[in-house]
């Protein structure tokens, strides 16, 4: 070989070696970027782990809160707080009622006519509307406003131009946000959630200021009841089976209520019903303990939000958030490794991953997960492999899984405070007999994020089980209550009347 030769030769190798080695470093780059979101999925799964054992801490922890808010006024992050509703609905209620919903996300009117006998319940018409947006933080005259135009609208729209004006029409206003009652049919705003800040209604009269609307508009309607969404929940759970006792909302929000007897609210001593009971609204949205198991992700959602250190449970297993805790998870995965591709504008804007886009990605059955390409494409992001899909939907099971868990064990919790436990309940001073004789507890649930998401339920209802056991688990019924806080809210009303 000539010497031009061997020096190409040479120059051959080292060309092909560099590329090699160019190559190899690529990978082992790749590799690492790969390492790095591994470790941050694995960090989250360590961070939202929800043993059995943690759970059962959380039942204890809720039972003592709702102790402590029933004691004294201020005694715990839960409000427990009085709706002045000491009967529930029976079957036996006649008419026909009206109720207005103001939810979250949806507002929902309806009409239903009742003959007397459970089976005689017909609904008769329910419209349901997104919240336009931009009334959540306008001011509560256009809020209200809004509110009575849109039930004129339907009330026409029933009423078919039949001149009923002449007759009063009974209304049930459920309202999804935390009112200190002063009656049933009145109590004052304490504060918004769920992204709600028209803050001048603060401390107003809610009841008040929907009928003033209606009167403004000349309507024949009179507001006969102010209803937290679970209260609604809980009356039709009753009407249909009177051993319901619970009643849960997981939608865009979360809270629970429940039948208390009245010996047990410490903080109104001499509170008298003629059935010896009155439904507690807990807003355990705020509940709070350090066994909650809270991510960096939590943290920041928290504070960026507007209402930071408040609604701590409620940020972690309602609709409102999961979305946002899981798109939080994916940005930062994006931003330390390439594997999303460039880190989009799109991602980093709040809330705009949904939890209905959520459970999509976590329910998609398809081989290639096209819908959680899809979705990913929509989030700004690029066509992402099979494998990094998987990776997303990892995150929305780990994400979901916690909430469903934890959502368990609140229910557990104020299960252990009734003694419906199987453990007698804390500071109930019930006999050994008594605690062993398990009675038959319906919980009502109702709200989007359990109806629609079949992943969340099962993980809810799988950890019910876990907790309480198979033997006690069989007296525990959580029966679905679709459209429940509108219509047991109108059932209510009508049993003001009879
Ligand atoms: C509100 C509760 C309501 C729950 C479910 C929470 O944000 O504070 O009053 O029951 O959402 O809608």
């Amino acid at each position: 070989m000539g010497r031009v030769a061997v020096a190409f030769a040479a120059v051959a190798v080292v060309a092909a070696c560099s590329v090699a080695a160019m190559m190899v470093g690529r990978r082992l780059k790749s590799r690492k970027k790969w390492r790095t979101v591994v470790e941050i999925l694995k960090e989250l799964e360590d961070d939202c782990d929800t043993p059995v054992g943690r759970l059962r801490q959380v039942v204890d922890a809720m039972a003592v809160e709702m102790h402590a808010g029933l004691a004294s006024e201020g005694g715990s992050k839960l409000k427990m707080l009085l709706t002045f509703v000491d009967d529930l609905p029976t079957g036996r209620e006649k008419g026909t009622y009206y109720a207005l919903h103001l939810g979250g996300t949806y507002f929902r009117i309806l009409r239903v006519h009742l003959g007397a006998q459970r089976s005689y319940l017909d609904v008769q018409d329910v419209e349901r509307h997104p919240i336009p947006s931009h009334l959540m933080n306008s001011t509560s005259e256009v809020l209200f406003n809004f509110l009575a135009f849109s039930l004129e609208r339907f009330i026409e729209k029933e009423e078919n131009g039949s001149d009923s004006q002449s007759v009063t029409r009974e209304l049930a206003f459920t309202f999804s946000f935390p009112v200190k009652h002063t009656s049933i049919s009145s109590g004052v705003l304490i504060k918004w959630t769920k992204g709600f800040e028209i803050s001048e209604m603060v401390g107003k009269d809610i009841a008040e200021c929907l009928q003033g609307a209606l009167n403004r508009r000349g309507l024949n309607m009179h507001v006969a009841a102010l209803v937290n969404d679970t209260v609604g929940a809980l009356s039709l759970g009753y009407y249909h089976d009177p051993d319901t006792v619970v009643a849960v909302v997981f939608g865009t929000g979360s809270n629970a209520c429940y039948l208390e007897r009245t010996d047990a609210i410490i903080k109104c001593q001499g509170l008298l019903t003629t059935s010896g009971s009155m439904v507690v609204n807990m807003e355990w949205g705020n509940f709070w303990s350090s066994h909650l198991p809270r991510t960096s992700y939590d943290i920041d959602l928290d504070a960026e939000s507007s209402n930071s250190n408040d609604m701590g449970f409620e940020k972690m297993i309602s609709g409102m958030y999961l979305g946002d805790i899981v798109r939080r998870v994916i940005l930062r995965m994006s931003q330390e490794s390439d594997v999303f591709g460039p880190t989009s504008s799109v991602l980093s804007e709040p809330y705009v991953l949904s939890t209905n886009s959520v459970s999509a990605m976590h329910e998609d059955d398809t081989p290639e997960l096209q819908e959680v390409a899809r979705i990913l494409k929509d989030l700004g992001g690029s066509d992402v492999p099979l494998k990094v899909r998987k990776l997303v939907v990892k995150i929305c099971d780990v994400v979901t899984r916690r909430a469903g868990r934890l959502a368990a064990a609140g229910i557990a919790g104020i299960l252990k405070k009734i003694g419906r436990d199987g453990s007698g309940g804390i500071t109930s001073g019930r006999s050994r007999s008594e605690i062993q004789m398990q009675k038959r507890t319906v919980v009502a649930v109702e709200g989007g994020l359990y109806m629609n998401y079949t992943m969340f339920r099962e993980y809810m209802e799988e950890a019910l089980v876990e907790i309480l056991g198979e033997e006690v688990s069989q007296y525990v019924v959580v029966k679905a209550m679709e459209d429940g806080s509108s219509i047991g809210s109108a059932l209510l009303v009508a049993s003001l009347q009879s």
